[in-house]
């Protein structure tokens, strides 16, 4: 369970947070409370790694920033849009602009990588065949290349989650969330995915990637909320 309202620091507390929680509290089903009361907020431009025992809650602490769940209680604002009080249709918008890696990495299994690539093009009405050559570059740069006819279930766990997270970066997300994203690739690849993690920060991108890897969160300082004994804690090097 997660409890104790905390702030994520940040020197730019002047804009509205990209994510903001107020008292929110989550529950599956009938079953006990995940969350009590988490308040906190994601500065614009932010890097922030989410760390904490498994099954401590960090998966579903990020599916509720990315709109995959309602929480029980609580307010839950994305890009300052109370996202209880929207409609559909707006939640489709602002997911749009929401790039995500999931922990099972969601690929649609009957498409190929080159199509599951650019299905975040495709849903932002882009001319996707313009864009051909740079998804293909895209493909090529995390090793993909030689891939792009193949179907995800052929792929390999360090292919899945490379291919998972070229679709996250394709659109130039506002705000990219990564559940484990560095988990199943060899420690090069995870090099540079992580300088391509910062470099799109640099460049605008709000980032929060949710990991147990210590020795990442060390390589990288940065803002960190942690899970531990059902409280949520915040700081630069928990
Ligand atoms: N769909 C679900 N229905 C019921 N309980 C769930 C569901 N998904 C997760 N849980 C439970 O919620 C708790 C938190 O799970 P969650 O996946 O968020 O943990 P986690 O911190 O991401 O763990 P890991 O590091 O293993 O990925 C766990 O006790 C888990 O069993
Ligand atoms: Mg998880």
């Amino acid at each position: 369970m997660i409890s104790k309202p905390e702030q994520v620091s940040s020197q730019r507390t002047h804009q509205e947070p990209i994510v903001a929680f107020d008292k929110v509290s989550m529950r599956y089903g009938r079953g006990e409370e995940i969350f009590s009361d988490v308040s906190f907020a994601l500065q614009p431009q932010s890097f922030t790694f989410l760390t904490g025992a498994s099954g401590a809650g960090k998966s579903t602490l990020l599916k509720l920033i990315y709109l995959a769940l309602r929480p029980s209680r609580g307010l839950i604002r994305i890009f300052g849009t109370d996202v209880l009080g929207t409609d559909r249709k707006s939640l489709q918008q602002l997911k749009r602009r929401i790039g995500v890696v999931s922990q099972d990495f969601s690929l649609i299994s009957h498409l190929s990588v080159y199509e599951n690539a650019v299905l975040p093009l495709v849903a932002a009405g882009q001319d996707v065949k313009k864009l051909a050559r740079d998804a293909k570059e895209l493909l090529a740069w995390v090793g993909l290349g030689d891939k792009l006819h193949a179907l995800p279930p052929t792929l390999s766990g360090g292919e899945a989650q490379r291919l998972a997270i070229a679709r996250a970066v394709i659109n130039r997300p506002s705000l990219l969330i990564a559940d484990e994203p560095t988990g199943n690739v060899d420690p090069a690849m995870g090099q540079k995915l992580m300088r391509l993690f910062q470099e799109m920060n640099r460049t605008g991108t709000t980032i929060i990637i949710a990991t147990h890897d210590a020795a990442l969160i060390k390589a990288y300082p940065s803002d960190c909320l942690k899970i531990i004994d059902g409280k949520l804690s915040s700081g630069s090097a928990l």
